[in-house]
C-alpha cells in the first residue's frame, strides 16, 4: 500500500503533523482544540455556510473557514485570537437576528447546538429591535415537525436526507432571508421518515412527533441498548422519565450504527405501553383464557408438561423459541427443552441460514464473516436477494456509506427492482427464486440460466474478478448448498472476501448461535458429535437426547396429526408465521410466552406475560454476528423476563419430577456460562459492559455434515418492511401512523 504523505504545520503555537488532505477543523479537533461549527458535520459534503468555523490563517487577508480549509505544510493557523472571537459574537449575532428565544419551551432547549454556542462565545444582548418574522410551525408528518424561525439555515438536515438516507426528500425554498427548508410533497413529506434529520438538525427546527413538547432534556434518564426490532443490531439511547420511553436516539454516535436509526429505531418503542400489553398470566378455564396468579400459571405448566411426558415421552413435547429474546433466554429455552424434558424438539422461525454459513465457511468462520463496520469500509460489496433498504436499514446505510464515502462498487443481484439498485455499479435483474441457481453457476459455471441472466452473471463475474476486497450480503434466498456454493465462488476471487447473510430481527442470530435448532447444540454444534453431546451434558448435569428433533413445521404438522401433545412457545407467533390456520388438533396443552395475545396465544391454554428488550438485561447478537448488551431501561407492571419464567418453570418441573432445576440465577450467569461453553462466544466482557459490539468467532467442527438444498419453506424472511416489524410493528402506533406505513398494511 502507497503510505500516506503526512504535512506539518502550526496551530496555536503548537506544531502538528497530520496527514495530506485534513481538513483543518478535524486537525484543530484533534488536537484538542474546538472550532465551533454548525454546518460542518463528518461524513457529509461541505457546505460552508454558517461561518462559525473562522480561523486566522497567518499571509491570508481575511479569516478562513476551517471546514472547507485544507491543512497544508508550513501553515501557521490561530483560532483564539481578539479577531476571530470577535467574528464569532458578530455570526451569532446575525444568526440570532431572527431566531425566536423560545428556548425555556423549545424541545432542543438544554441540548442545543445554538444555544451552548451562544453561552461560550455570543453577546450577552442584542442589538436588533426590529419585530422578529414569524411563521407557524408545520406537521409535515406525524413525525417530522418544521419551525421556520428557528431554523439557521445550516443544510445539515438536506444533506443527510440527500447523501445519508439515498431520499433526497427535503429542499431549499424563497432567497434570502426568507430562505426555508421545505419537504418534497408540496406541505408534507413523502419519506422513510427515519427522523435522521430531526436528529442531526443542532436547534429545534426540526421536531419529533414522539417527543416534542413532553419533557425537558435534563428530566430524564438515558439508558443505552439496543434496538428491538430488525436484526441489524443498532445502538440506542433510550430517554426515560417515570418509567416511560420518551425517546430514541444515539446521539453521542457510539456504536456499530453512529447516529443512524430508521424508523422503527427512532419511534418505535411505544408498543411497549400499549393498552393491548399482557399484565396478567392467564389460564384457560371452561374454555376461556381467564386471569390467573403467577403461582397457579406455573405450577399448572409444571403438572400438565409432566403429564403429557408420562404418557406419550418426551418427544411428544415441542418447544419453539424466539427470534426477539436474549440470548441467555434463548440459551435457556434449549437447556430447558434439552436437558430437564429431554426432547431435541426445539427450534425458531429461522429468517437466514446462518448455521449453513458457519458450516461453510468451517474453521474461518469468524474472521470471514464482515461486521457491520467492515461493511461500511467495504471496497466491493455483491448483494444477493433481500432488500436492505426495507429489510435491514442500517445494512443499506451502511452500503451508502461505503459508495459515498470510499467510492465503494456495489453489485446487485435481485428479482426485484430494489432501490439500492439504482447507486450499483452493476444490478442483474434475475427470475423470481433463480438466487441458488445464480450461486451455483457463480461457484461452477454449470446450471441453466436464462440467456440474458446469463449474459449479466459473465458481466457481473467478470467485474468482480478484478476486486479485492468483496463484501458478499445475501438474504434467506440463500440456504444450505447455495450458501456453499457462494462461499466457494468468494474463495476464488482475488483477495480477501468476507460475507454477511441477512435474518429479520433482532435476535435472528441469536436464536441460531444459542441451539435454538432441532440437530444443532448452541454453538452449532452437531447433536450426532458425541462429544458436543458430553459436553453439554455435563455443563447441563444431564445426559442429553442424541436423535434430532423436529423443526417447527414438522412440530406443527405432528400436532395437527396428534403426535406432539404438548407445545412450549416464547416470543414467537408461529401459527401466524407458518399459516397453520389455528391451534393444531392434536394438541393437549399449548403454552405461550408472549407480549400481545398473538394468533398463537389466543387459543394457548396458558399464557404468560412477557417482558419486551427494552425491559430486561441480557446480550443480543446481530445479522454479522456482533454481541451487544441489552439494558433494562424501564419495567411494565406484571410482565416477566422470559429468563425468569423459563427458570422459574424448570424449578416447578424439577419439583414435579422431571429433570433438575436450572441453577442459573441471572442472565450475567447465565453469559458466563455460555462464555465459557458456546465456540465463537468467548467475547470480551469489560467490551461488552462499556457498550461495545463484541464480535464472535464462530468455527464449523470438522466433522461437520455436508450442505443439502433446504426448501424455502423451512428458512424464509418475513419479509419486513421498513414500517413493519412482526409482532411488535403491529403495536408500534407512532410508526403505524405515518402514511407510508398505511400504504404498506
Ligand atoms: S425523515 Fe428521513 S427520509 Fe424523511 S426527510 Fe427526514 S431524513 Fe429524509
Ligand atoms: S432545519 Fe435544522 S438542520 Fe435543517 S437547515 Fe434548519 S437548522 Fe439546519
Ligand atoms: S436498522 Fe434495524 S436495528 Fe437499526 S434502528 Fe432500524 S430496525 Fe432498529
Ligand atoms: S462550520 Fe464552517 S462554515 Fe459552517
Amino acid at each position: 500500500m502507497a503510505e500516506q504523505k503526512t504535512i506539518t504545520f502550526t496551530i496555536n503555537e503548537r506544531k502538528l503533523a497530520v496527514p495530506a488532505g485534513t481538513l483543518m477543523i478535524e486537525a484543530a479537533r484533534r488536537m484538542g482544540i474546538e472550532v465551533p461549527s454548525f454546518c460542518y458535520y463528518p461524513g457529509l459534503s461541505l457546505q460552508g455556510a454558517c461561518r462559525m468555523c473562522l480561523v486566522e490563517v497567518e499571509k491570508a487577508p481575511k479569516l478562513q473557514t476551517a471546514c472547507t480549509l485544507v491543512a497544508t505544510e508550513g501553515m501557521v493557523v490561530r483560532t483564539d485570537t481578539p479577531q476571530v472571537h470577535k467574528a464569532r459574537k458578530d455570526m451569532l449575532e446575525f444568526l440570532l437576528t431572527n431566531h425566536p428565544l423560545d428556548c425555556p419551551v423549545c424541545d432542543k432547549g438544554g441540548e442545543c447546538e445554538l444555544q451552548d454556542m451562544t453561552f461560550r462565545y455570543g453577546l450577552d444582548k442584542s442589538r436588533f429591535v426590529e419585530e422578529k418574522l414569524h411563521s407557524p410551525e408545520q406537521e409535515w408528518s406525524p413525525v417530522v415537525y418544521y419551525d421556520a424561525p428557528r431554523c439557521i439555515l445550516c443544510f445539515r438536515c438536506v444533506r443527510v436526507c440527500d447523501e445519508g438516507m439515498g431520499v433526497k426528500a427535503l429542499g431549499v425554498g424563497q432567497r434570502g432571508v426568507h430562505s426555508v427548508i421545505i419537504p418534497n410533497r408540496d406541505d408534507h413529506l413523502e419519506c422513510e421518515e427515519c427522523g435522521m434529520c430531526i436528529d442531526i438538525c443542532p436547534v429545534g427546527a426540526l421536531t419529533s412527533g414522539a417527543y416534542r413538547y413532553k419533557t425537558r432534556p435534563w428530566e430524564m434518564s438515558y439508558v443505552p441498548t439496543v434496538c428491538a426490532h430488525c436484526s441489524n443490531g443498532c445502538k440506542t439511547t433510550l430517554s426515560v422519565r417515570n418509567n416511560e420511553i420518551l425517546r430514541a436516539n444515539n446521539r453521542d454516535l457510539s456504536g456499530i450504527n453512529k447516529d443512524f436509526l430508521c424508523i422503527k429505531g427512532r419511534f418505535g418503542f411505544d408498543f411497549v405501553r400499549h393498552a393491548d400489553r399482557l399484565k396478567l398470566p392467564l389460564v384457560r378455564r371452561n374454555g376461556e383464557l381467564k386471569p390467573s396468579s403467577w403461582e397457579d400459571a406455573l405450577a399448572e405448566i409444571a403438572v400438565r408438561l409432566k403429564a403429557v411426558r408420562d404418557a406419550h415421552g418426551p418427544d411428544a413435547i415441542g418447544f419453539i423459541g424466539s427470534n426477539r429474546t436474549t440470548n441467555e433466554e434463548n440459551y435457556l429455552l434449549g437447556r430447558l427443552a434439552r436437558a430437564t424434558v429431554g426432547t431435541n424438539n426445539v427450534d425458531h422461525h429461522r429468517t437466514a441460514d446462518y448455521s449453513a454459513l458457519v458450516q461453510a465457511l468451517g474453521e474461518t468462520a469468524g474472521a470471514a464473516q464482515a461486521g457491520m463496520e467492515q461493511l461500511g469500509a467495504a471496497k466491493a460489496i455483491l448483494l444477493i436477494g433481500n432488500d436492505p433498504t426495507n429489510q435491514n436499514p442500517l445494512v443499506a446505510w451502511q452500503i451508502r456509506t461505503a459508495i459515498r464515502l470510499n467510492g465503494a462498487r456495489l453489485y446487485v443481484v435481485n428479482a426485484e427492482e430494489i432501490k439500492l439498485g439504482r447507486p450499483a455499479t452493476q444490478f442483474a435483474r434475475i427470475a423470481p427464486g433463480a438466487e441458488a441457481l445464480i450461486a451455483q453457476w457463480l461457484a461452477t459455471r454449470e446450471g441453466d440460466l436464462e440467456l440474458d441472466t446469463s449474459f449479466a452473471m459473465m458481466e457481473l463475474r467478470g467485474a468482480l474478478e478484478k476486486e479485492r476486497d468483496v463484501v458478499i450480503v445475501f438474504g434467506a434466498e440463500l440456504r444450505g448448498a447455495a450458501i456453499a456454493h457462494i462461499v466457494k465462488f468468494g474463495a476464488s476471487l482475488p483477495g480477501q472476501t468476507r460475507y454477511m447473510a441477512l435474518g429479520d430481527y433482532a435476535n435472528s442470530r441469536g436464536a441460531a448461535d444459542m441451539g435454538l435448532l432441532p440437530g444443532q447444540l448452541p454453538g452449532y454444534a452437531w447433536l450426532s458429535d458425541p462429544a458436543a453431546r458430553d459436553a453439554f451434558g455435563a455443563l447441563w448435569g444431564a445426559s442429553l437426547p442424541e436423535k434430532p428433533g423436529m423443526d417447527a413445521r414438522q412440530m406443527l404438522e405432528a400436532a395437527a396429526q396428534g403426535a406432539l401433545k404438548a407445545l412450549y412457545v416464547v416470543g414467537a407467533n408461529p401459527f401466524r408465521t407458518f399459516g397453520t390456520g389455528g391451534r393444531p388438533a392434536g394438541l393437549d396443552l399449548l403454552v405461550v410466552q408472549e407480549l400481545f395475545l398473538t394468533e398463537t396465544a389466543q387459543p394457548a391454554d396458558i399464557v404468560l406475560p412477557a417482558a419486551c428488550a427494552y425491559e430486561k438485561n441480557g446480550t443480543v447478537t446481530n445479522t454479522a454476528g456482533e454481541v451487544q448488551l441489552l439494558r433494562r431501561a424501564m419495567e411494565t407492571m406484571g410482565a416477566r423476563a422470559d429468563f425468569d419464567i423459563l427458570r422459574i418453570v424448570s424449578h416447578q418441573l424439577a419439583r414435579a419430577g422431571m429433570g433438575t432445576a436450572i441453577p442459573l440465577r441471572t442472565p450475567e450467569a447465565a453469559l458466563d456460562e455460555i462464555r465459557r461453553g458456546v465456540r465463537g462466544y468467548g467475547v470480551s466482557l469489560p467490551g461488552l459492559l462499556s457498550g461495545g459490539a463484541e464480535r464472535t468467532a464462530p468455527a464449523a467442527p470438522a466433522n461437520g455434515h455436508n450442505l443439502s438444498e433446504v426448501p424455502a419453506e423451512s428458512i424464509f424472511s418475513a419479509r419486513d418492511t421498513l414500517f413493519t416489524s412482526g409482532t411488535l410493528g403491529r403495536y408500534c402506533t407512532m410508526i403505524n401512523s405515518v402514511p407510508e406505513a398505511k400504504s404498506e398494511s
